[in-house]
């Protein structure tokens, strides 16, 4: 497949063994390549050039002359490999801005090679391998490297991850991509060195590998961008691209592709609904955290923005954006982020550049606060010199206030308080509310106080749940009335935003429910619940509603009348996997009534929503899916006593099962059928009889723009 292509082989002053293997190898595959020195090499000779380095990258082996012919072969439509130590030339070719973080030598002890991205199975450098793992190194060597894995790279598009046998190094980016002006570079920083033997199938892996690689950057073709969000179109081609997979919700707020965790910087601005989140451009994992931006002019349908904010290198956000919020300073769209560097994460901030808020321009002054406060002392843990994160700030009688997320040393977490004049100078106040390290955990993260005129809201999310506390806010105290979770389920860190009509809408992360390797197969974790909106009932109890924008994604109401259900399953004429289910019931003489979803017709896979007499809402998840990568737990909640009605609002969407009753308890369930017709809806009464009173199914529509097929991808 290397065979006619003219390979120029590049080395600087004389080839190392390695090099030497490399190279032959090369001169062997393909009768046509040669060696060059990179101070002579005439790249106009060549179909593709590759450098193949040994050693950790030393820039002063690249002169200026090199640099200036290597760059303008590529910018003019040239291919570039670079593989181990070579990967660290993007920078001083002005082909990448940051640089890879990671080199030296390492012993390989089992097979290794690139864990390729779900998102990237069709790239023309994946062809011929069925599997995203590829071992192209075998055990028994120590072989140099070269990689991302703190950082990312700024203009590069992460191709993959590495496997060490059956266990995936996630976070050691090995396989990049580059488009700089017309031509394309490679860079394959681990795992391919030639020298020492290898058993057949690495070498064969290898081979194809670096083959593939080389005849694909040789026919100039690209394949589009799509893992880092850089623009509408290709940001709805990655979209595109992981549509066929079932679990995916289509109504709900998810990245483009790769990793989403907690909502961020929630706000109405000019007209437009900006929903921010931690996001991962790297693949689907937690690390090396961006803020991913989604916009919406109607709350229903959503559009991708590019990222909006990137750890800076040398800043105190070098190791991630973590959370924050965002807030209008007299007419400055504004947010405060934690900055993570090292083992500090301190307040930073940024003003938007325009009102599209796609760009933002951090404070040179980050981080705001300077250090973690002393009293009572933050507590410490491996990780971090104090754990003192997100961000909530609103202004009263124009001082700004923040509350910041803590853990007390020998205490638990707490909501910490500061007070400024202008959103940049911050006073320390103390804690509004610490918690019981027992029932509420060690750490609080993602503290946010709501308003409700006469009471107060503070919830928290303490690494299992998210807990509210209905109160008096005053003096920068909290005082707790009562306390409960805002959902029972798989929702964490959630966000509000305040509209110009004075609701409140809560946004929260929905974190996956199955292993990571069953995450990196999909190519995306993690999805925001639908908005919520928020208000106190008169009896001071907390209402969750599904904001009533949600109404315009209904199709046709597929409901009945009223049935009268016994230990019968009543299936439903209807297969969706994306709908609505609006009902009443009634237990009558019955234990139970469970109301299926999710179902395969002969109920091998099935996820049983009960409501049963002891006032309790489980879903059971042991038969919700054949993948044993998927929880099987079941997860439950207390409603309204059995005797009153319950209303029971049900949002099903892909592997979301989203449960509201009485408009006042939710709980959140992550479930993954493998079937196809894993799509039936059933009810049945366990125990006696039961009435739904009333029943309404709406199939709901996407949210996001579909790709024109027809359109050719992006250059
Ligand atoms: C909550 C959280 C926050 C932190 C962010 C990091 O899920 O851990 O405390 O800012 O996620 O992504």
């Amino acid at each position: 497949m290397v065979e006619s292509l003219r390979i120029g082989c590049l080395y600087a002053g004389s080839c190392s063994s390695e090099q030497d293997a490399a190279y032959d190898w090369c001169a062997e595959a393909a009768g046509t390549a040669k060696r060059c020195s990179l101070t002579t090499v005439e790249p106009d000779a060549f179909d593709v050039l590759w450098w193949h380095r040994d050693d950790e990258f030393d820039p002063d082996e690249l002169p200026a002359d090199a640099v200036e012919t290597l760059r303008s072969f590529v910018r003019s439509g040239g291919g570039l490999l670079l593989t181990l130590g070579a990967m660290g030339a993007v920078v001083p070719l002005g082909f990448e801005d940051v640089r890879p973080d990671e080199s030296g030598w390492e012993e390989i002890s089992e097979p290794t090679g690139p864990l390729w991205k779900a998102l990237y199975e069709d790239h023309p450098v994946h062809d011929e391998f069925d599997t995203l793992t590829v071992h192209t190194r075998g055990p028994g060597v120590t072989v140099p490297y070269t990689r991302y894995e703190g950082m990312v790279p700024a203009q590069g598009d992460v191709l993959a991850s590495t496997a060490r046998a059956e266990t995936n190094a996630v976070s050691e980016l090995s396989t990049i991509a580059w488009h700089p002006g017309d031509g394309q570079v490679i860079g394959i920083g681990s795992a391919v060195s030639f020298l020492h033997p290898t058993h057949d199938i690495c070498r064969r892996n290898r081979q194809t590998l670096v083959g593939n690689a080389l005849r694909h950057l040789a026919e100039g073709e690209r394949s589009p961008l799509l893992g880092r969000p850089k623009d509408a179109e290709t940001l709805t081609l990655a979209r595109e691209r992981l549509a066929d997979d079932r679990h995916r919700p289509s109504y709900h707020l998810t990245p483009p592709a790769n990793w989403l965790n907690d909502p961020n910087g929630l706000i109405h601005w000019n007209g437009r609904y900006h929903v921010f989140y931690q996001y991962n451009p790297a693949g689907p994992f937690h690390n090396t955290i961006h803020w991913g931006h989604a916009v919406s002019d109607d709350l229903v349908h959503w559009e991708d923005e590019p990222v909006a904010l990137t750890p800076s290198p040398d800043g105190p956000d070098r190791d991630g954006c973590w959370s924050g919020c965002a807030v209008d300073d007299d007419g400055t769209p504004t947010i405060l982020y934690t900055g993570g560097r090292e083992t500090l994460q301190l307040p930073c901030m940024a003003t938007a550049t325009d009102d599209s808020l796609r760009a933002w321009d951090k404070d040179p002054e980050n981080p705001i606060i300077q250090e973690v406060p002393r009293e009572p002392q933050v507590l410490s843990t491996e990780d971090w010199d104090g754990e003192f994160r997100d961000h909530c700030v609103w202004r009263e009688d124009g001082t700004w206030y923040q509350l910041i997320g803590a853990g007390i040393e020998d205490g638990g977490g707490a909501a910490l308080l500061y007070e400024s004049d202008d959103l940049r100078d911050w006073e320390y106040r103390g804690p509004i509310l610490t918690g019981d390290r027992d029932t509420a955990g060690t750490v609080w993260e993602c503290p946010e106080l709501l308003d409700f005129g006469e009471k107060q809201l503070l919830h928290i999310s303490n690494y299992e749940d998210v807990v509210y506390f209905v109160g008096t806010y005053e003096d920068g105290q909290f005082d707790p009335h009562r306390r409960d979770k805002l959902d029972h389920g798989d929702f964490y860190a959630p966000q509000s935003m305040w509209l110009d009509d004075g609701r409140i809408l809560t946004w929260g992360w929905l974190p996956e429910a199955r292993d990571v390797s069953a995450q990196w197969d999909a190519g995306w974790s993690g999805t925001m619940s639908l908005p919520r909106e928020l208000t106190l009932a008169d009896d001071g109890g907390l209402c969750q509603r599904p904001a009533p924008e949600l109404r315009a994604l209904r199709g046709e109401n597929l409901g009945h009348d009223v049935l009268r259900l016994d230990g019968e399953r009543r299936p439903l004429d209807i297969d969706s996997q994306q709908f609505e289910l609006r009902a009443t019931v009634r237990l009558d003489d019955a234990d139970a009534l469970a109301l299926s979803v999710l179902e395969t017709p002969d109920r091998e896979e099935y996820t049983p929503i009960r409501y049963a007499r002891n006032s309790e809402i489980t879903v059971d998840r042991s038969t919700a899916s054949l993948d044993e990568r998927a929880t099987s737990a079941t997860q439950r909640m207390r409603v309204t006593p059995y005797d009153s009605p319950l209303s029971l609002r049900v949002f099903v969407d892909g592997s979301v099962v989203e449960v509201f009753a009485n408009e006042r308890h939710c709980l959140t369930s992550r479930v993954y059928p493998t079937r196809e017709d894993a799509t039936g809806i059933s009810l049945r009464a366990e125990g006696g009889r039961a009435t739904v009173a009333s029943l309404d199914v709406w199939e709901l529509d996407g949210a996001w723009p579909r790709a024109d097929a027809d359109r050719v991808p992006p250059q």
